[in-house]
Order: C-alpha cells, then structure tokens, then sequence
C-alpha cells in the first residue's frame, strides 16, 4: 500500500484544510480490531458511517459527540476532574506519609495515573479497585501493542499482551454485569448507553471500552514523566515553577496546603508552558489517515485514492523554520510571551494572566503569559492533540490532571538519582510506532522524598 509522509507544517495544514478527503476511522479501525480483537458483527456496526461522513448516525458518531459533549469544560469536566484531583491527593499523601522511596519514575507515575483515572471514569467500585494486579494485565497488553497490531498470529508472536488484554476484558465484563458502571462517570454511562443503543453485548463493550482506557492513560502518564524530568533535571527552572506555583496557586489552612488546579492554569504560565513544551518534545503521534479520493495536496502532490497518508508530529514539532535554531532544545518558557523570558530574568513575577490566548486583565502587562502556541508558529505546527478533523477530545482533562499532578509533585517532593545525586535526564526511546507519547530507553530508578523541613506539611489538590 502506498504511504505518504507529511514532515512539514505547510503540507500538514493542506492535509486539515482537506479533511473530508480523508478517513481517520477507516485506518483506526483495522488498528482497533487488531489491538482489542473485536468480533466481525461489532467491526460492522463500528465501520458504518464511522467518519460521519453520512450525517449524524451510527455508533462512531454518536460514540464520538458523547465523549467530546462530556469532556468539554463545564459542570461534567468538573466533576471528573474532581474525582481525579481527589485520587491524585490520596496517592501523594500516602506517599508523603511513607518517607523516602526508591523505584522506577515511569511505573510509580503508571500506577498513580491508572489508578487514579480508573477510579475517577469508573468509580469507587471500578474492577482495578478489587483487582489491583490488574495493573500488569494493562501493562502487558499496552506494551505490547506493536506486535498486537503488526502481527500476522498475534496469539502465538504476541502471547503476553493477549493474556493480559483478555484478563481485562474478563474484569471489565464483571463489572458491566454486575452493574457497578452504574456509579461510574457520566461519561462511561453515556458510552455504554449507546454502546448498547447499537446491541453491543456486555462482552464486547467491556472489550470496546478498553479503547478508553488506552486513551486517558497512554499519553498522559508519560508526559508527566517527562513534565518531572525536565523539572528536576534544571535547577533554575524547578526553583521558578515551584516559586511561582507557591506564590499563586497555594492557599493554607494549619498544615494543610491547598494546590487549586484552576489557579495553576490562569496563574502559573512558567507551569502551562513547561507543559506544552513538553507535549511538543515528547508527544510525537503520527495522525494517520486514509485518502478517500484522489486529491491534490498544495497543487504540488498528488495522493492517490486507498493510500495512507501519515502527518509524523515529531517531525513538524522539530521544524527549525517554524519554531527556530533552537527546535531541538527543550526551552520551558517557548509558549510564553516573548517579553517573558527578559521579564523573568529582572524577577518580575507579579503580573496574572490567563493561558489559552485570553487577554490579560486591565492594567497587566503582556509579559509572563502562557499562550497556545509562539509568535508566528502556525497552528498546524503543534500537533501533540491531533489537527483537523480528529483532535483529542479528552485534551481539557490532560491540562489539568498534568499540571495538577506535577504541581503538587513539584511543592511536596525532592526526586534524585537513587545515590542522592541531582536526577539525570533519561534518553528517549526514539525507535517506537508512535501512537502515544515517547517513553525513555530505561525507566530510571530514583528516590522519591518528602521535601526537607516540609515533611509535616498536608496536600491537598482541589479543582
Ligand atoms: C497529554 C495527553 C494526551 C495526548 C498527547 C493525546 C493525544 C491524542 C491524539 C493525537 C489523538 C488523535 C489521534 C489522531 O489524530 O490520529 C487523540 C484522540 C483521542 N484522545 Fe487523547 N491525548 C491525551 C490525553 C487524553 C485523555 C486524558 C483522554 C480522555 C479523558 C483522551 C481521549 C481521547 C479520545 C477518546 C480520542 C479519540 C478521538 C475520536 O475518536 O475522535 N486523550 N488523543
């Protein structure tokens, strides 16, 4: 099959502006299939109308308007994020509470993340809750995903990922059919409400929903790893982020601290940016796609009907043209305000601003504002959620569980290499099929500990 690879971000803003030409779910699907072993009559009911193309019918779309309706801000966002900021506070309190660890960053930030969202999409009696061994049926199935999708008899090339994605359908079916969905998120209702409005059985939702699963958890977790790496690896950055955190978005009660999720977005633009900067340099995705119809791309090149065509995010992310010299270098304060930089540098730090391209209040000044994307970087040029068509609906939700998370890591914790020394950034793994964040060659062993003269100290993350 032909594979066109679009690297730049002249062509991939040709490729959005055409998105009808396209097919996100025709590709997705086969992948889907492969990856959760659906049956042939559910693929069906999956495949039919599965862009939308034909108006608004069929499980895909409604699928779709569900979650995006659901995870756009407003009162459910709350509540689900509410639930997460609570799973979040349990976990690092409980940690606080045990003194100095050691172990490996990615799979305590794996453990935190999954069970933190399996609790606040599935609720307190979601099958992780019962079954927490059902961590590593997740892990060997996520990792094994390549092989699950390239191989022609998965069940013998890929054994491990089979056992674990089977072990976690047979959970999930527990729990549709003894109805404790019933307390889980708006969200996983709704899903499973149309999922059986289409007569999908409880079986292959539970193996259906899986897909959700993989989606809130896959990027998410290894983005606050690398949030945390570039943090704790610059100790002129990790001195700013948590100056500015404590200066505006902590409030105290006794020994209890409160880190508010919504003032760290308004407030923190040190924060937002070291966000987005990382989703630039490690959430690499390939939105691939294919072509409908025969089209010109740019009156230059022309795709051909049943071809793939994959714009590679690492690429455009990596562009010296677009984003200057100094792509390759990761630069925590690249979606602030230029003025930003000289502000800091003159300990200007006073100055509230809201993120997301919003204007600053009255009398502010421009500088230290956190913005969607650098002066005359075109917005095709940032593609850590997608573009066009097919955008990541669950993006509002990964804002603020990432900077949450990181905050309250940030204020409450010192991360080191296991020796004591000052942590050392691990190497990213280049080499895999990217469809989710990058992850590091070797998950680094490092101590976690309460910060020194801090350990009496309470955190709490509200929304
Ligand atoms: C930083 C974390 C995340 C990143 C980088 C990310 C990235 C993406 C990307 C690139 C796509 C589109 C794929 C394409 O264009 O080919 C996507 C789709 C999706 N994401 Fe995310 N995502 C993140 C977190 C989340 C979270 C937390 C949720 C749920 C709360 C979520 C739910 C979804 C869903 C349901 C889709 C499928 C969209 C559809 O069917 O139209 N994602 N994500």
């Amino acid at each position: 099959m032909r594979n066109y690879i679009v690297t730049t971000q002249e062509l991939a803003r040709h490729v959005q502006r055409r998105s009808e030409s396209f097919s996100f779910f025709s590709f997705v699907l086969v992948l889907t299939q492969r990856f959760l072993n659906l049956r042939d009559d559910t693929m069906q009911t999956l495949r039919a109308n599965a862009d939308g193309y034909d108006g608004f019918h069929g499980l895909l779309p409604e699928m779709r308007s569900v979650t995006k309706n659901l995870l756009r801000p407003g009162p459910d966002l709350d509540e689900l994020l509410g639930a997460q900021m609570d799973a979040f506070t349990y976990t690092l309190r409980k940690a606080a509470a045990g003194g100095a660890h050691s172990g490996k960053l990615l799979a305590w930030l794996g453990q935190t993340f999954f069970l933190a969202n399996a609790r606040s999409f599935y609720g307190p009696e979601n099958p992780f809750a019962s079954e927490p061994e059902l961590l590593d049926a997740f892990i060997d199935w996520e990792g094994g995903l390549l092989e699950l999708v390239v191989s022609p008899a998965p069940w013998l090339t890929a054994r491990k990922a089979c056992a674990g994605r089977e072990k976690l359908v047979a959970a999930m079916q527990r729990f549709f059919d003894s109805g404790r969905h019933q307390q889980a998120s708006r969200l996983v209702q709704e899903r499973t409400e149309t999922s059986k409005k289409f007569g999908l059985s409880n079986a292959e939702i539970a193996r259906s929903e899986l897909m959700l699963l993989f989606a809130v958890t896959a990027n998410a977790m290894p983005v606050a790893f690398w949030m945390l790496c570039h943090a704790f690896t610059d100790p002129n950055l990790l001195a700013a982020l948590r100056k500015q955190i404590a200066d505006r978005a902590v409030s105290a009660d006794g020994n209890t601290r409160y880190i508010s999720a919504a003032a760290l977005k308004r407030a923190c633009p040190l924060l937002v940016s070291t966000y987005r900067e990382t989703l630039r340099v490690s959430a690499n995705l390939a939105s691939v796609r294919f072509v409908r119809e025969d089209i010109w791309v740019a009156d230059q090149y022309l795709l051909k009907k049943g071809a793939i065509v994959q714009v590679a995010g690492g690429q455009v992310h990596h562009e010296k043209e677009i984003w200057g010299a100094d792509a390759d270098v990761f630069r925590a304060d690249r979606f602030m305000e230029e003025a930003a930089a000289a502000a800091r540098a003159e300990g200007e730090h006073d100055q509230q601003q809201e993120d997301s391209g919003t204007e600053p209040r009255d009398g502010e000044k421009k500088t230290e504002r956190a913005v969607p994307r650098p002066k005359n970087v075109p917005a095709a040029s940032f593609r850590a959620f997608g573009g066009g068509m097919v955008i990541c609906p669950g993006r509002h939700f990964a804002v603020m569980e990432l900077i949450g998370f990181v905050a309250t890591v940030l204020l409450a914790f010192d991360i080191s290499e296991t020796d004591g020394s000052a942590l050392l950034l691990p190497e990213k793994n280049n080499c895999k099929l990217p469809l989710g964040s990058m992850k590091p060659v070797k998950d680094p062993r490092v101590t976690i500990q309460p910060r020194q003269g801090m350990e009496y100290l309470k955190w709490d993350l509200i929304l």
